[in-house]
């Protein structure tokens, strides 16, 4: 699958006819260019060819395309550094890129063809690895994947966890803040960092990797970079939590009538589960059928499909909680089903299915896993990002749906997420079969959504970061005193905005 195994480079989009580079300008300024960069890379870590560089300018969902001069891919943080000088000197735009996962078209340049794209990708070296401290620092192009087979392989766990974990990078997550499935019992991203190592514009490497757990030495600078999408500085490493390796897990899927009930189920869960619940993921009938039509190869665990599903995961990281006890009984799976046999007592599910096995589990998972593809490959959906307080996502979800449907009563509505941290993907698709009015309506269903959101003053950005796509709409929403902080701050940081210019804030205006 797209996203889970393998780099998400096999089939960019190609660049759109309309938009040509503008070649002209800078052929005479390239050559100078790569010229200076050859001082410090090798050549083969450069890459100027129009072909090679187009799956890294365009992203996932090839919504945004952009063009650049080159791309580079240091494999030090001493030729990070040497880049940094080297763009301040000549005013160089800066776009950091990690695995090019990102959902905001952070990673992605603007069109004008005066950035250079500086992936880490080639920096991938594991620094250190502490079992008696709980830690690992890693290089920033260490691929999430991978970092989760090197922490298991030593018995420790590493729990970030997302569906695109075989492409991003521990850079890419941490300039993000990245959340994903397993945020309800570990936290985002910056729940896992200890310290970070990060090149300043101009060159400067600030050292704050210490694997810590305390640190109160003043200003706490890693957490202003952790989430700053790349607009600050360049992370080159990290030191990142781990945790004790889970030993035994037990995964249901649960057909529930709406999603108040979800909410009181998690706390349910939570207290019956001495608060190791691991994932507690909702999912629509509509997406889920989105999902059995473009992966017919995922089997359907439950017919007929209820109005919603929460895919819920409990685990232990005491071995015996997995292994039959003296009457034969499972003990995490008992936990589960008499949690279930108490829910539908109470009239709060109405089906579940409960992995026997680990092929059952990772059958549950295909599907939430396959989401973001499958709507992908059904329409082109409108997609959000939407966090509100978990009290307040009945209500959230029942405006948006009443304020999309006042618009265009056949969009369907495939709102899925993260329940636990009240981070719902409330994505919109165009009705089975087509629709000739789609395109036309996109922006204002987008309206729709947002108008919803600000009844019960939710975030428009719960995980995904802003990057390009919602630099005008943060300047509607967000505090105008913290809106200027942060252009206080960027400015600092990057007084000539040239360090992924047009990501996050704008400091022209
Ligand atoms: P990129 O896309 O390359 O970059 C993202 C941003 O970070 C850009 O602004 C870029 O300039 C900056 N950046 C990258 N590396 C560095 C660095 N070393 N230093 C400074 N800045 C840098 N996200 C979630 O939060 N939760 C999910 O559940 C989730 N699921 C996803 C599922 C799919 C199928 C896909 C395609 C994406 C999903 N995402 C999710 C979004 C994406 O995977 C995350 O945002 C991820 O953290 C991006 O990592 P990356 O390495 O691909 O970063
Ligand atoms: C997910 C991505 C879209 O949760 O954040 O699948
Ligand atoms: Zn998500």
């Amino acid at each position: 699958m797209i996203g889970l195994c393998g780099r998400l480079r096999s089939a960019p989009d190609p660049l759109p006819n309309d938009r040509t580079p503008v070649e002209g300008k800078f052929m005479d300024d390239m050559a100078t260019m790569i010229g200076g960069l050859s001082g410090f890379l090798d050549d083969k870590d450069i890459v100027t060819d129009r072909d090679d560089m187009a799956p890294f300018l365009t992203d996932w969902r090839g919504i945004f395309t952009g063009s650049a001069q080159a791309i580079v891919f240091p494999r030090s943080t001493e030729q990070v550094s040497a880049l940094m000088a080297y763009a301040q000197t000549h005013n160089i735009n800066i776009v950091p890129q990690g695995g090019n996962t990102g959902l905001v078209g952070g990673a992605i340049p603007d069109n004008t063809g005066s950035s250079v794209i500086l992936s880490l990708s080639r920096m991938t070296a594991i620094r250190d690895f502490s079992e008696a401290n709980n830690s690992m620092t890693v290089e920033a192009g260490c691929i999430l994947q991978e970092l989760h087979a090197y922490a298991e392989e030593r018995g420790l766990y590493f729990p970030l966890n997302l569906a695109a974990k075989g492409s991003c990078t521990i850079g890419g997550n941490l300039a993000t803040n990245a959340g994903g499935v397993n945020v309800v019992r570990y936290g985002n991203t910056r729940d896992l960092c200890l310290g970070l190592e990060v090149v300043l514009l101009g060159g400067r490497v600030m050292n704050l990797l210490t694997p810590l757990r305390k640190d109160n030495t003043g200003y706490d600078l890693k957490n202003l970079f952790i989430g700053s999408e790349g607009t600050l500085g360049i992370i080159t490493a990290a030191s990142m939590k781990l945790f004790a390796l889970p030993k035994a897990r037990s995964t249901a899927l649960v057909g529930v009538p709406d999603i108040e009930t979800a909410v009181t189920l998690l706390g349910k869960l939570q207290a019956a589960s001495g608060d190791s619940v691991e994932a507690f993921e909702l999912m629509p009938a509509t997406l889920l059928k989105v999902v059995f039509k473009q992966f017919p190869d995922i089997p359907c665990p439950l017919t007929p499909l209820p109005e919603f599903m929460v895919l819920m995961e409990i685990a232990s990281t005491n071995a015996s909680d997995g292994q039959p006890n003296e009457t034969g009984q499972i003990p995490i799976a008992e936990t589960m089903e008499a949690f279930l046999a108490d829910g539908f007592e109470a009239g709060q599910i109405s089906d579940a299915t409960l992995a026997r096995n680990d092929i059952q589990r990772q059958q549950l998972w295909d599907i939430r896993e396959h989401s973001p593809e499958a709507t992908k490959r059904e329409s082109t959906p409108v997609n959000t990002d939407v966090s509100v307080t978990r009290s307040q996502l009945q209500t959230f979800y029942d405006l948006a749906e009443k304020e999309v449907h006042k618009i265009h009563p056949t969009a369907r509505v495939c709102a899925y997420g993260h329940l636990g941290d009240g981070n719902l993907h409330f994505n919109l698709i165009e009705a089975d079969g087509g629709d000739p009015e789609w395109s036309e309506k996109r922006g204002a269903l987008f309206e729709a959504i947002y108008r919803a959101l600000a009844m019960v003053d939710g975030s428009i950005s719960a995980e995904h970061g802003i990057g390009q796509m919602k630099v005008e709409q943060l300047k509607g929403v967000k505090d105008p005193v913290a809106l200027d902080v942060m252009t206080t701050i960027k400015a600092l940081f990057d007084p000539t905005g040239i360090l992924n210019p047009g990501k996050v804030i704008t400091t022209q205006d």
